[in-house]
């Protein structure tokens, strides 16, 4: 996609050049691609929550929309922002990829770059943006932009009351299936995680919670931690709405080795307005589970997820060994209970 120019300015305080600001679309032109990457990579590294060179090439574009945002000066980029929404949902996103290089920061360029990330967002019917920072600096912009902690660590910036996107996001008369995650779910993920929830645990096994209990500094990386664990082997689930949002997740999480070959481990983890499709959730994994020749399935789990405890009890789980182990969450301690499912 051909690069779009959005302003030129002069730079705030620094010396007398023009700044060019512009974005782009994935896939991007070649040499778009190539300098978005080089800069990028350069800075996040391989390792970065954004693949990035799949993404510029437009590896991702079936289930979801990618635009960069970078200012030039004298035809090198010295910042960048980016921002993700679903192919399905354009009104919700995440933002991220935030940088200026150090000899151009406090000059206002991040400010703008995100500005104009965040119009071109609402353009285009976006209605809330998700970031994940744990840089005062960084957060001191993002506050002064409009975003607001959700609830902490994890910031959210809506159009119009966050009351009302809520109940339009999580209105429980949407229907919903149950279908694989997908990239373009990456800021229903986080959005649903962000989300006041009293369940606790979104996937156990890698140690990822609902913001209600754990702070959250990062808010790409939840799609991230989950691809890379069920990459493994086994499955990542979503209860998803027509619209393309996501009402819960669940997890396969496949725990193979020589002694144990057939063993893998579950959780769910459902907004309040749809528990009702937690079985679904549930019936999906078991059946994947089934599929994939898993011959027992287990749930580590926080003895204080009362609901989730009987959820899996009516599933066949019974409780199996006493873990020993506890999670600290906050100022909180939980045990940690084992439930076991064999399949037959
Ligand atoms: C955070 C960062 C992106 C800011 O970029 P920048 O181009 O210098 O930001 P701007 O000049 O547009 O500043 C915008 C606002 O951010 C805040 N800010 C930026 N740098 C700050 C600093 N060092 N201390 C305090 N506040 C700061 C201020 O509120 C500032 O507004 P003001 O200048 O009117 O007070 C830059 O410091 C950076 O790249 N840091 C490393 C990467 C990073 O942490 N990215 C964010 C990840 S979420």
């Amino acid at each position: 996609m051909a690069r779009q120019l959005v302003e030129k300015s002069g730079l705030e305080n620094g010396p007398d050049h023009e700044v060019h600001f512009s974005f782009t679309g994935c896939p991007t032109d070649p040499p778009d691609g190539m300098s978005i990457g080089y800069f990028l990579e350069g800075l996040f590294g391989p390792e970065s929550d954004v693949p990035l060179t799949p993404t510029l090439k437009g590896m991702f574009e079936d289930t979801s929309r990618n635009f960069f945002f970078v200012a030039e000066v004298d035809r090198q980029i010295i910042a960048s922002c980016w921002y993700l929404t679903g192919a399905s949902s354009p009104e919700l996103s995440v933002l991220g990829e935030v940088y200026t290089r150090p000899d151009y920061r406090r000059k206002g360029i991040s400010r703008k770059l995100c500005d104009h990330a965040l119009q071109h967002f609402i353009n285009s019917g976006g209605k809330a943006m998700l970031l994940g920072s744990n840089n005062p600096a960084a957060i001191d912009m993002y506050f002064a932009m409009g975003f607001q902690p959700y609830p902490e660590g994890l910031m959210r910036y809506t159009v119009g009351a966050p009351g009302d996107f809520d109940s339009a996001c999580f209105d429980p008369a949407q229907s919903t299936r149950i279908r694989e995650i997908q990239h373009g779910d990456i800021p229903g993920i986080a959005n649903l995680i962000g989300t006041p929830n009293d369940w606790i645990s979104v996937c156990y096994p890698i140690g990822l919670f609902s913001s209600s209990h754990q702070s959250q500094a990062r808010c790409v990386s939840f799609y991230t931690l989950l691809k890379k664990a069920a990459d493994q082997g086994g499955g990542l689930f979503a209860l998803a709405s027509d619209g393309g949002g996501v009402m819960g997740i669940g997890t396969l999480l496949h725990q193979g080795n020589r002694l144990n070959p057939g063993s893998a481990l579950v959780d769910v983890f459902v907004h309040p307005a749809f528990r009702t499709k937690a079985d679904d959730l549930i019936e999906s994994i078991l059946q994947s589970a089934k599929v994939k020749g898993i011959a027992e399935v287990r749930a580590e789990i926080l003895a204080a997820e009362h609901e989730k405890i009987v959820l899996l009890e009516k599933h066949g789980f019974r409780q199996s060994c006493n873990v020993g182990r506890r999670e600290t969450l906050g100022d909180k301690t939980y045990r940690v209970v084992s439930y076991l499912r064999t399949m037959g």
